[in-house]
């Protein structure tokens, strides 16, 4: 298992190109199981992740083939129709393939995802979202068994706007008879992005980037092409970077469109930003201000960020709140934070933050993805060397994040381990 070893101190400087995004991919990959046929994708990521959802459409037939950023797809032999806990176990998202493979073949056997690192994660809007379409449903050892002749359309209303289960029922709903209606729908550029690329597909889809999806049903769709929107959590991520080093960073092929509400609040940290059309610059003031967050679904303020803003008011002059309305328990991060000199006290579902002048300098152990993220940006900047154990939490979300890192300045490796 891999680990980081990082020396604490070093203001970031100079520009990063931000790859393409992980969680739209992840959506666009099982779209093909919509349409047989050849598909080209671009600026595609080198995650963990996308490796992880491109096995899991190989077991089911499809061929699947990276070429540096290009993915081809080609879903001519899809032959089994079932996501195996094996599979599903490793990336919750691998439950995209539901609502593709009961629209497109009227049956899917799809491993419930279990928990996740920060707990429980369920999924009973997308069951019942398909259910509404048509599908017959059941839940047999840990399996989500479902059948339909020919999916029909419905009215859906999510009572929490997820974008998981957004992304299950609109897929299913392109092929099915009549005019869907899902309300409270998720607004994510990534969702968004997915929708555009069905409409290219042939789909038809009215409301697009609003919480009201109206999806008429066609009765085929055609395979094409397409290019990845860029990762607006990277594009944060390296934004807090630059912010907590007390650097001055330009984030390129980005989409400031997607990052308004960061950018807001990276401002009143006391940050001054240049926005151009696919680029930010970032130039950090001396100490940051304290800015309390809440979460939110798009364009609020993502979940995603949540663990990299703590981080960052770790160092601020002055107290904040940072508080997850999304998800009340993902705060893994908070107790290894303190191991390197965090004042955060978890009050339900808010760390309430005593900022303080100097982290210092430890071990401490990933366990997510966005935690991992945290933790090496407190690394940046607290005195002396810190280790990231279990780095392979990262590498499902940032591509080769260490060595971004270390072309900005940041005085970090990566180096085997066998500590666990
Ligand atoms: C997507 O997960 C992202 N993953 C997550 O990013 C992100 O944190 C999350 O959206 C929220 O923005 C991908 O896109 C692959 P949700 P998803 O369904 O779809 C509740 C990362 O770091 N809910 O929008 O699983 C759920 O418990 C990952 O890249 C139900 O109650 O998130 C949560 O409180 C981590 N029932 C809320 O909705 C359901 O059936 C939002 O979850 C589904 C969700």
């Amino acid at each position: 298992m891999d680990k980081f070893i990082i020396q604490g101190g070093k203001p970031l400087h100079g520009s990063v190109m931000i790859g393409g995004s992980k969680n739209a991919a992840l959506a666009l990959m099982p779209a093909t199981l919509l349409a047989s046929g050849k598909y080209q994708f671009e600026n595609m990521p080198d995650l963990r992740d996308i490796s992880t959802m491109g096995k899991l459409l190989q077991m089911m037939g499809v061929d699947v083939v990276r070429e540096g950023t290009s993915l081809h797809v080609n879903t001519f032999r899809v032959n089994k129709f079932e996501a195996p806990y094996e599979q599903v176990k490793k990336m919750r998202a691998s439950i995209y393939v539901l609502g593709p493979l009961i629209a497109r073949y009227g049956h899917a056997k799809v491993s419930l995802p279990g928990g996740c690192a920060w707990g429980p994660r369920p999924v009973n809007l997308h069951i019942e979202g398909v259910r509404k379409l048509g599908a017959s449903i059941d839940i047999e050892k840990g399996y989500i068994i479902a059948k339909a002749k020919r999916l029909r359309a419905a009215k859906i209303t999510f009572d929490v706007a997820s974008v998981g289960a957004t992304g299950n029922v609109m897929m299913a709903a392109v092929l099915a008879k009549g005019t869907t209606l899902i309300k409270n729908a998720a607004m994510e550029p990534e969702i968004t992005a997915l929708a555009q690329f069905l409409m290219k597909m042939g789909a038809r889809i009215d409301g697009i980037g609003t919480h009201l999806l109206e999806i008429e049903g066609v009765d085929a769709l055609t395979p094409v092409d397409d290019v990845m929107i860029p990762d607006r959590i990277e594009a944060g991520t390296f934004l807090a970077a630059a912010a907590i080093t007390g650097g001055n960073v330009k984030i390129e092929r980005c989409k400031p469109a997607h990052l308004t509400a960061e950018i807001a609040k990276f401002k009143k940290a006391g940050c001054v930003l240049e926005v151009g059309d696919n680029w930010i610059r970032l130039k950090a003031p001396r100490s940051l201000r304290p800015v309390d967050v809440t979460t939110a679904v798009y364009p609020g303020f993502p979940t995603d960020m949540q663990a990299q803003w703590i981080t960052m008011m770790s160092v601020a002059r002055g107290n904040s709140t940072v508080t997850d309305a999304i998800y009340f328990d993902r705060f893994k991060h908070v107790p290894e934070l303190i191991r390197l000199g965090a004042d955060i006290t978890l009050e339900k579902n808010a760390a309430v933050i005593r900022g303080m002048r100097h982290l210092a300098g430890a071990k401490v152990m990933s366990t997510d993805l966005r935690a991992s993220a945290s933790l090496v940006l407190a690394g940046l900047v607290a005195q002396g060397k810190t280790e990231v154990l279990r780095v392979y939490h990262l590498d499902r979300g940032y591509d080769r994040l260490e060595k971004k890192l270390h072309a900005l300045g940041a005085s970090i490796r990566r180096v085997s381990s066998q500590e666990f």
